[in-house]
Protein backbone atom coordinates (compact mmCIF):
# COMPACT_ATOMS: atom_id res chain seq x y z
CA UNK A 1 0.00 0.00 0.00
CA UNK A 2 1.32 3.33 -0.82
CA UNK A 3 -0.08 6.83 1.13
CA UNK A 4 0.10 10.42 0.09
CA UNK A 5 -1.36 13.27 0.75
CA UNK A 6 -3.38 16.21 -1.06
CA UNK A 7 -5.72 19.20 0.04
CA UNK A 8 -8.44 17.90 -2.20
CA UNK A 9 -9.58 14.24 -3.51
CA UNK A 10 -11.59 14.62 -6.39
CA UNK A 11 -14.09 11.42 -7.25
CA UNK A 12 -14.21 11.47 -11.27
CA UNK A 13 -12.94 12.36 -13.82
CA UNK A 14 -16.33 14.32 -15.75
CA UNK A 15 -17.14 17.34 -16.25
CA UNK A 16 -17.40 18.68 -12.76
CA UNK A 17 -14.18 16.90 -11.37
CA UNK A 18 -12.23 18.29 -13.98
CA UNK A 19 -13.41 21.87 -13.72
CA UNK A 20 -13.01 21.54 -10.35
CA UNK A 21 -9.34 20.24 -10.79
CA UNK A 22 -8.34 23.02 -12.99
CA UNK A 23 -10.07 26.14 -10.52
CA UNK A 24 -7.96 24.33 -7.32
CA UNK A 25 -5.18 24.14 -9.43
CA UNK A 26 -5.13 27.72 -10.84
CA UNK A 27 -5.15 29.00 -7.29
CA UNK A 28 -2.03 26.72 -6.44
CA UNK A 29 -4.21 24.07 -4.33
CA UNK A 30 -3.36 20.35 -4.58
CA UNK A 31 -5.81 18.34 -5.71
CA UNK A 32 -5.91 14.77 -7.33
CA UNK A 33 -8.84 13.13 -9.56
CA UNK A 34 -9.20 9.87 -9.48
CA UNK A 35 -11.55 8.21 -12.08
CA UNK A 36 -12.70 4.57 -12.37
CA UNK A 37 -12.62 4.55 -16.38
CA UNK A 38 -9.81 4.84 -18.70
CA UNK A 39 -9.18 7.73 -20.62
CA UNK A 40 -10.26 6.59 -23.72
CA UNK A 41 -13.92 5.69 -22.69
CA UNK A 42 -14.00 9.16 -20.71
CA UNK A 43 -13.34 10.45 -23.69
CA UNK A 44 -15.36 8.86 -26.03
CA UNK A 45 -18.89 9.42 -24.17
CA UNK A 46 -20.97 11.12 -26.46
CA UNK A 47 -23.30 13.95 -24.19
CA UNK A 48 -25.13 17.06 -24.72
CA UNK A 49 -23.75 19.77 -26.03
CA UNK A 50 -25.06 23.67 -25.12
CA UNK A 51 -23.11 25.66 -22.72
CA UNK A 52 -24.31 28.44 -20.84
CA UNK A 53 -22.24 31.65 -20.68
CA UNK A 54 -21.27 30.94 -16.94
CA UNK A 55 -19.92 27.75 -18.41
CA UNK A 56 -17.69 29.43 -21.23
CA UNK A 57 -16.70 32.24 -18.78
CA UNK A 58 -14.87 29.22 -16.54
CA UNK A 59 -13.48 27.98 -19.32
CA UNK A 60 -11.98 31.63 -20.62
CA UNK A 61 -11.09 32.11 -17.03
CA UNK A 62 -8.98 29.01 -17.02
CA UNK A 63 -8.03 29.48 -20.64
CA UNK A 64 -8.93 26.26 -21.87
CA UNK A 65 -10.69 27.67 -24.78
CA UNK A 66 -9.02 27.55 -27.30
CA UNK A 67 -11.19 24.61 -29.04
CA UNK A 68 -14.57 26.26 -27.50
CA UNK A 69 -13.24 29.67 -29.69
CA UNK A 70 -12.32 27.60 -33.19
CA UNK A 71 -15.32 25.25 -32.88
CA UNK A 72 -18.05 26.52 -30.25
CA UNK A 73 -21.24 27.91 -32.33
CA UNK A 74 -22.90 30.82 -30.58
CA UNK A 75 -26.32 30.46 -30.86
CA UNK A 76 -28.70 33.50 -30.75
CA UNK A 77 -31.75 31.61 -30.51
CA UNK A 78 -33.11 28.70 -30.44
CA UNK A 79 -36.97 26.95 -31.30
CA UNK A 80 -39.70 25.52 -29.87
CA UNK A 81 -42.61 24.18 -31.65
CA UNK A 82 -45.80 22.59 -31.51
CA UNK A 83 -45.33 19.90 -34.49
CA UNK A 84 -46.14 22.55 -37.12
CA UNK A 85 -45.80 26.20 -36.31
CA UNK A 86 -42.10 27.21 -34.59
CA UNK A 87 -41.85 29.83 -31.96
CA UNK A 88 -38.34 31.21 -32.27
CA UNK A 89 -36.77 32.28 -28.47
CA UNK A 90 -34.55 35.24 -29.61
CA UNK A 91 -32.34 35.14 -26.39
CA UNK A 92 -30.43 37.29 -27.73
CA UNK A 93 -33.04 40.00 -28.31
CA UNK A 94 -34.25 38.96 -24.89
CA UNK A 95 -31.73 38.78 -22.79
CA UNK A 96 -28.76 40.11 -24.21
CA UNK A 97 -26.75 36.98 -24.00
CA UNK A 98 -26.45 33.77 -25.96
CA UNK A 99 -25.28 30.14 -25.45
CA UNK A 100 -22.53 27.87 -27.24
CA UNK A 101 -22.87 24.50 -29.10
CA UNK A 102 -19.83 22.25 -27.97
CA UNK A 103 -19.99 18.79 -27.12
CA UNK A 104 -19.34 17.65 -23.42
CA UNK A 105 -17.01 15.11 -25.32
CA UNK A 106 -15.12 18.07 -27.28
CA UNK A 107 -15.33 19.90 -23.31
CA UNK A 108 -13.94 17.09 -21.73
CA UNK A 109 -10.89 16.59 -23.78
CA UNK A 110 -9.65 19.82 -23.54
CA UNK A 111 -10.06 19.58 -19.46
CA UNK A 112 -7.86 16.29 -19.84
CA UNK A 113 -5.27 17.56 -22.12
CA UNK A 114 -4.60 20.70 -20.69
CA UNK A 115 -3.95 19.03 -16.95
CA UNK A 116 -0.46 17.83 -17.35
CA UNK A 117 0.73 21.21 -18.10
CA UNK A 118 -0.99 22.83 -14.87
CA UNK A 119 -0.04 20.22 -12.71
CA UNK A 120 -3.28 18.22 -12.55
CA UNK A 121 -2.90 14.81 -11.69
CA UNK A 122 -5.81 12.72 -13.16
CA UNK A 123 -5.78 8.67 -12.16
CA UNK A 124 -7.50 7.05 -14.51
CA UNK A 125 -8.69 3.23 -14.11
CA UNK A 126 -8.94 3.44 -10.66
CA UNK A 127 -10.62 0.47 -9.11
CA UNK A 128 -12.34 0.30 -5.94
CA UNK A 129 -12.41 3.50 -5.00
CA UNK A 130 -13.84 4.58 -1.19
CA UNK A 131 -14.55 7.20 1.02
CA UNK A 132 -12.90 7.04 4.76
CA UNK A 133 -14.13 8.79 7.53
CA UNK A 134 -15.62 11.71 5.95
CA UNK A 135 -17.10 13.16 9.02
CA UNK A 136 -13.44 13.45 10.99
CA UNK A 137 -10.84 15.40 10.85
CA UNK A 138 -8.83 13.21 8.90
CA UNK A 139 -10.94 11.90 5.92
CA UNK A 140 -9.03 9.66 2.80
CA UNK A 141 -9.75 7.57 0.38
CA UNK A 142 -8.17 4.76 -1.37
CA UNK A 143 -8.34 2.96 -4.83
CA UNK A 144 -6.32 0.47 -6.36
CA UNK A 145 -4.54 0.94 -9.43
CA UNK A 146 -2.06 -2.53 -11.39
CA UNK A 147 -3.15 -4.40 -8.14
CA UNK A 148 -1.62 -1.84 -5.79
CA UNK A 149 -3.66 -0.35 -2.98
CA UNK A 150 -3.29 3.86 -2.47
CA UNK A 151 -4.34 5.63 0.29
CA UNK A 152 -4.72 9.23 -0.41
CA UNK A 153 -4.98 11.54 2.88
CA UNK A 154 -6.72 14.72 2.20
CA UNK A 155 -8.52 17.80 4.13
CA UNK A 156 -11.35 17.65 1.46
CA UNK A 157 -13.22 15.25 -0.77
CA UNK A 158 -15.24 16.33 -3.73
CA UNK A 159 -17.61 13.76 -4.82
CA UNK A 160 -18.00 14.35 -8.69
CA UNK A 161 -18.51 10.59 -9.48
CA UNK A 162 -22.00 10.79 -11.60
CA UNK A 163 -25.25 9.69 -10.36
CA UNK A 164 -23.72 5.79 -10.32
CA UNK A 165 -20.44 6.76 -7.66
CA UNK A 166 -19.64 5.91 -4.42
CA UNK A 167 -19.96 9.30 -2.96
CA UNK A 168 -23.43 10.02 -2.67
CA UNK A 169 -24.12 6.33 -0.90
CA UNK A 170 -21.16 7.43 1.82
CA UNK A 171 -23.80 9.44 2.72
CA UNK A 172 -26.69 9.05 5.71
CA UNK A 173 -30.00 10.83 4.45
CA UNK A 174 -33.17 10.19 5.25
CA UNK A 175 -35.90 10.15 2.67
CA UNK A 176 -36.88 13.29 3.25
CA UNK A 177 -33.92 15.25 1.43
CA UNK A 178 -34.11 13.13 -1.44
CA UNK A 179 -36.58 13.62 -4.32
CA UNK A 180 -36.86 12.13 -7.70
CA UNK A 181 -39.57 12.16 -10.71
CA UNK A 182 -38.83 9.27 -13.76
CA UNK A 183 -40.45 9.66 -16.74
CA UNK A 184 -42.23 7.39 -19.11
CA UNK A 185 -40.13 7.86 -21.69
CA UNK A 186 -36.29 8.69 -22.97
CA UNK A 187 -34.65 10.05 -26.00
CA UNK A 188 -33.15 7.85 -28.86
CA UNK A 189 -30.12 10.03 -30.10
CA UNK A 190 -28.35 10.02 -33.16
CA UNK A 191 -24.74 11.57 -33.85
CA UNK A 192 -23.60 12.00 -37.47
CA UNK A 193 -21.60 13.59 -40.32
CA UNK A 194 -24.36 15.22 -41.72
CA UNK A 195 -25.25 18.84 -41.94
CA UNK A 196 -27.80 19.79 -39.60
CA UNK A 197 -31.44 20.66 -41.16
CA UNK A 198 -31.82 24.10 -39.36
CA UNK A 199 -29.12 26.66 -37.87
CA UNK A 200 -30.93 26.98 -34.58
CA UNK A 201 -31.78 24.14 -32.05
CA UNK A 202 -35.64 22.60 -32.64
CA UNK A 203 -37.10 21.36 -29.62
CA UNK A 204 -40.98 20.03 -31.32
CA UNK A 205 -43.78 18.74 -29.51
CA UNK A 206 -45.22 17.05 -32.68
CA UNK A 207 -47.52 14.46 -32.82
CA UNK A 208 -45.63 11.45 -33.34
CA UNK A 209 -43.60 12.24 -29.86
CA UNK A 210 -41.03 14.88 -28.71
CA UNK A 211 -37.93 15.50 -31.35
CA UNK A 212 -34.98 17.31 -30.76
CA UNK A 213 -32.91 18.91 -34.04
CA UNK A 214 -29.21 19.78 -32.62
CA UNK A 215 -26.03 19.85 -34.31
CA UNK A 216 -22.39 19.90 -33.15
CA UNK A 217 -20.82 21.60 -36.08
CA UNK A 218 -22.08 23.13 -39.77
CA UNK A 219 -21.38 19.22 -40.50
CA UNK A 220 -22.33 17.29 -37.26
CA UNK A 221 -25.76 16.79 -36.45
CA UNK A 222 -27.45 15.73 -33.41
CA UNK A 223 -30.51 14.42 -33.24
CA UNK A 224 -33.24 12.85 -30.70
CA UNK A 225 -36.85 11.68 -30.81
CA UNK A 226 -38.55 10.22 -27.01
CA UNK A 227 -39.19 6.97 -27.50
CA UNK A 228 -41.18 4.76 -24.50
CA UNK A 229 -38.79 3.67 -21.66
CA UNK A 230 -39.78 0.01 -22.95
CA UNK A 231 -37.72 0.51 -25.82
CA UNK A 232 -34.36 -1.14 -26.78
CA UNK A 233 -32.10 -0.04 -29.29
CA UNK A 234 -32.08 -2.89 -30.98
CA UNK A 235 -35.79 -1.69 -32.37
CA UNK A 236 -34.05 0.97 -33.87
CA UNK A 237 -32.51 0.40 -37.52
CA UNK A 238 -30.54 3.61 -38.88
CA UNK A 239 -33.25 4.05 -41.03
CA UNK A 240 -35.71 4.24 -39.19
CA UNK A 241 -35.07 6.69 -37.19
CA UNK A 242 -34.11 8.99 -39.84
CA UNK A 243 -37.53 8.24 -41.53
CA UNK A 244 -39.13 9.20 -37.68
CA UNK A 245 -36.52 12.35 -38.48
CA UNK A 246 -37.54 13.19 -41.96
CA UNK A 247 -41.25 12.70 -40.93
CA UNK A 248 -40.98 15.25 -38.03
CA UNK A 249 -38.65 18.12 -39.04
CA UNK A 250 -39.97 18.28 -42.48
CA UNK A 251 -42.82 21.14 -41.49
CA UNK A 252 -40.50 22.83 -39.32
CA UNK A 253 -36.86 22.80 -40.72
CA UNK A 254 -35.19 25.52 -43.22
CA UNK A 255 -33.82 21.64 -45.16
CA UNK A 256 -34.58 18.53 -45.50
CA UNK A 257 -33.07 16.19 -42.51
CA UNK A 258 -29.68 14.65 -44.24
CA UNK A 259 -29.13 11.11 -43.47
CA UNK A 260 -25.36 9.42 -43.05
CA UNK A 261 -24.07 6.40 -40.98
CA UNK A 262 -23.99 6.91 -36.71
CA UNK A 263 -21.23 7.93 -35.32
CA UNK A 264 -23.57 7.04 -32.45
CA UNK A 265 -26.44 6.11 -31.21
CA UNK A 266 -28.26 5.90 -27.33
CA UNK A 267 -30.79 5.70 -25.57
CA UNK A 268 -31.22 7.49 -22.21
CA UNK A 269 -34.06 7.47 -19.86
CA UNK A 270 -34.87 10.71 -18.66
CA UNK A 271 -35.18 11.51 -14.52
CA UNK A 272 -35.54 13.94 -12.09
CA UNK A 273 -33.74 13.13 -9.07
CA UNK A 274 -32.09 15.91 -5.86
CA UNK A 275 -29.90 14.89 -3.32
CA UNK A 276 -30.30 17.80 -0.64
CA UNK A 277 -27.53 16.73 1.84
CA UNK A 278 -24.77 17.73 -0.80
CA UNK A 279 -22.49 18.33 2.60
CA UNK A 280 -21.30 15.48 4.92
CA UNK A 281 -18.55 16.16 7.05
CA UNK A 282 -15.61 16.98 4.66
CA UNK A 283 -17.12 15.69 1.60
CA UNK A 284 -19.16 17.45 -1.02
CA UNK A 285 -20.79 16.25 -3.84
CA UNK A 286 -21.24 18.49 -7.09
CA UNK A 287 -22.89 17.66 -10.37
CA UNK A 288 -24.68 14.55 -11.11
CA UNK A 289 -22.96 13.20 -7.69
CA UNK A 290 -26.07 15.13 -6.39
CA UNK A 291 -28.52 15.74 -9.33
CA UNK A 292 -29.79 14.70 -12.48
CA UNK A 293 -32.24 16.73 -14.98
CA UNK A 294 -34.18 15.58 -17.72
CA UNK A 295 -32.41 16.86 -20.79
CA UNK A 296 -34.42 18.95 -22.12
CA UNK A 297 -32.66 22.86 -21.69
CA UNK A 298 -29.52 21.58 -21.33
CA UNK A 299 -28.85 22.14 -18.31
CA UNK A 300 -27.02 18.90 -16.83
CA UNK A 301 -23.34 19.82 -17.71
CA UNK A 302 -24.02 23.53 -16.78
CA UNK A 303 -25.73 22.78 -13.37
CA UNK A 304 -22.33 20.57 -13.04
CA UNK A 305 -20.69 23.71 -13.60
CA UNK A 306 -22.29 26.27 -11.47
CA UNK A 307 -21.70 23.53 -8.22
CA UNK A 308 -18.40 23.48 -8.98
CA UNK A 309 -18.24 27.23 -9.30
CA UNK A 310 -19.79 27.43 -5.95
CA UNK A 311 -17.38 24.75 -4.62
CA UNK A 312 -14.32 26.04 -5.64
CA UNK A 313 -14.91 29.43 -4.56
CA UNK A 314 -15.67 28.13 -1.21
CA UNK A 315 -12.36 26.05 -1.36
CA UNK A 316 -10.03 28.49 -2.38
CA UNK A 317 -11.48 30.83 0.72
CA UNK A 318 -10.98 28.09 3.04
CA UNK A 319 -7.50 27.37 2.14
CA UNK A 320 -5.94 30.82 1.26
CA UNK A 321 -8.11 32.93 3.69
CA UNK A 322 -8.88 29.62 6.79
CA UNK A 323 -12.37 31.18 6.03
CA UNK A 324 -15.04 28.64 6.30
CA UNK A 325 -18.01 29.94 5.62
CA UNK A 326 -17.78 29.24 1.83
CA UNK A 327 -17.67 25.44 2.88
CA UNK A 328 -20.42 26.34 5.15
CA UNK A 329 -22.81 27.92 2.53
CA UNK A 330 -22.35 25.67 -0.45
CA UNK A 331 -25.23 23.66 -0.21
CA UNK A 332 -27.18 26.20 0.59
CA UNK A 333 -26.07 28.55 -2.43
CA UNK A 334 -26.24 25.26 -4.41
CA UNK A 335 -29.43 23.79 -4.04
CA UNK A 336 -31.29 27.42 -4.43
CA UNK A 337 -29.94 27.52 -8.20
CA UNK A 338 -30.19 23.28 -8.61
CA UNK A 339 -33.66 23.83 -8.12
CA UNK A 340 -34.44 26.33 -10.09
CA UNK A 341 -33.15 24.44 -12.96
CA UNK A 342 -35.14 21.18 -12.12
CA UNK A 343 -37.81 23.08 -12.50
CA UNK A 344 -36.55 24.58 -15.71
CA UNK A 345 -36.33 21.05 -17.28
CA UNK A 346 -39.12 19.38 -15.80
CA UNK A 347 -41.46 22.06 -17.41
CA UNK A 348 -40.14 22.02 -20.84
CA UNK A 349 -40.50 18.59 -20.60
CA UNK A 350 -44.07 18.30 -19.64
CA UNK A 351 -44.84 21.05 -22.18
CA UNK A 352 -42.71 19.18 -25.20
CA UNK A 353 -43.41 15.26 -24.87
CA UNK A 354 -46.56 13.76 -24.95
CA UNK A 355 -47.17 11.82 -21.82
CA UNK A 356 -48.76 8.22 -22.24
CA UNK A 357 -50.82 9.02 -19.04
CA UNK A 358 -52.27 12.39 -20.42
CA UNK A 359 -55.47 12.48 -21.41
CA UNK A 360 -57.39 15.54 -23.83
CA UNK A 361 -57.31 17.64 -21.26
CA UNK A 362 -53.50 17.71 -20.60
CA UNK A 363 -53.24 18.02 -24.18
CA UNK A 364 -55.17 20.93 -24.54
CA UNK A 365 -52.96 22.82 -21.53
CA UNK A 366 -49.41 22.16 -23.83
CA UNK A 367 -51.25 23.50 -26.64
CA UNK A 368 -52.37 26.37 -24.97
CA UNK A 369 -49.11 26.97 -23.30
CA UNK A 370 -47.70 26.94 -26.67
CA UNK A 371 -50.08 29.57 -28.18
CA UNK A 372 -49.44 31.47 -25.33
CA UNK A 373 -45.91 31.27 -25.33
CA UNK A 374 -46.07 32.45 -29.37
CA UNK A 375 -47.54 35.58 -28.22
CA UNK A 376 -45.91 36.65 -25.18
CA UNK A 377 -42.77 38.11 -24.77
CA UNK A 378 -43.26 37.98 -21.19
CA UNK A 379 -43.65 33.71 -21.35
CA UNK A 380 -40.90 34.34 -23.97
CA UNK A 381 -38.63 36.15 -22.08
CA UNK A 382 -38.68 33.75 -18.89
CA UNK A 383 -37.79 30.82 -21.10
CA UNK A 384 -34.99 32.53 -22.84
CA UNK A 385 -33.37 33.79 -19.27
CA UNK A 386 -33.72 30.24 -18.05
CA UNK A 387 -32.11 28.90 -21.00
CA UNK A 388 -29.15 30.92 -21.17
CA UNK A 389 -28.92 30.13 -17.63
CA UNK A 390 -29.84 31.73 -13.97
CA UNK A 391 -26.82 34.09 -12.26
CA UNK A 392 -24.63 32.36 -9.84
N1 LIG B 1 -14.66 5.84 -8.85
C1 LIG B 1 -14.11 6.83 -9.61
N2 LIG B 1 -14.77 7.48 -10.57
C2 LIG B 1 -16.07 7.15 -10.75
C3 LIG B 1 -16.70 6.16 -9.97
C4 LIG B 1 -15.95 5.49 -8.99
N3 LIG B 1 -16.46 4.51 -8.26
N4 LIG B 1 -18.00 6.06 -10.37
C5 LIG B 1 -18.16 6.95 -11.36
N5 LIG B 1 -17.00 7.61 -11.60
C6 LIG B 1 -16.72 8.60 -12.64
C7 LIG B 1 -17.41 8.27 -13.95
O1 LIG B 1 -16.68 7.30 -14.69
C8 LIG B 1 -17.43 9.62 -14.63
O2 LIG B 1 -16.29 9.85 -15.41
O3 LIG B 1 -17.24 9.84 -12.28
C9 LIG B 1 -17.46 10.61 -13.47
C10 LIG B 1 -18.77 11.34 -13.37
O4 LIG B 1 -18.96 12.10 -14.53
P1 LIG B 1 -20.41 12.49 -15.10
O5 LIG B 1 -21.30 11.33 -14.96
O6 LIG B 1 -20.19 13.06 -16.45
O7 LIG B 1 -20.94 13.60 -14.08
P2 LIG B 1 -20.52 15.11 -13.85
O8 LIG B 1 -19.05 15.29 -13.95
O9 LIG B 1 -21.24 15.52 -12.64
O10 LIG B 1 -21.11 15.87 -15.11
C11 LIG B 1 -22.48 16.11 -15.25
O11 LIG B 1 -22.20 15.31 -17.42
O12 LIG B 1 -22.81 13.12 -17.45
C12 LIG B 1 -23.17 14.36 -17.86
O13 LIG B 1 -25.50 14.44 -18.11
C13 LIG B 1 -24.44 14.76 -17.28
O14 LIG B 1 -24.31 16.77 -18.39
C14 LIG B 1 -24.20 16.19 -17.11
C15 LIG B 1 -22.80 16.31 -16.68
C1 LIG C 1 -27.44 18.07 -27.67
O1 LIG C 1 -27.03 18.72 -28.63
O2 LIG C 1 -26.96 16.94 -27.42
C2 LIG C 1 -28.52 18.62 -26.84
C3 LIG C 1 -28.97 19.90 -27.06
C4 LIG C 1 -29.99 20.43 -26.29
C5 LIG C 1 -30.56 19.66 -25.30
C6 LIG C 1 -30.10 18.38 -25.04
C7 LIG C 1 -29.09 17.85 -25.83
O3 LIG C 1 -31.58 20.18 -24.56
Amino acid sequence: MTTRRTQVAIIGGGPAGLLLGHLLRAEGIDCLIVERQTRAHVEGRIRAGVLETLTTELLERLGIDAGLKAHGMREEGFNLADGEHVIRIDIARLTGKHVVVYGQTELTRDLIAAAPDRQLEIVFEAGEVAIHDPDSDTPSISYTKDGIVHRVDCAIIAGCDGFHGPSRKAIPAGPERVFEREYPFGWLGILADVPPCHPELIYSNSERGFALASMRSPTRSRYYIQVPSSERLGDWPEDRLWDELERRFAPLAERPVTRGPALEMSIAPLRSYVFETMRYGRLFLAGDAAHIVPPTGAKGLNLAASDVAYLSDALIGYFKRGDESGLRDYETRALARIWKAERFSWSLTKLMHRFPEDGAFERRMQQAELDYLAGSPAMQTAIAENYVGLPL
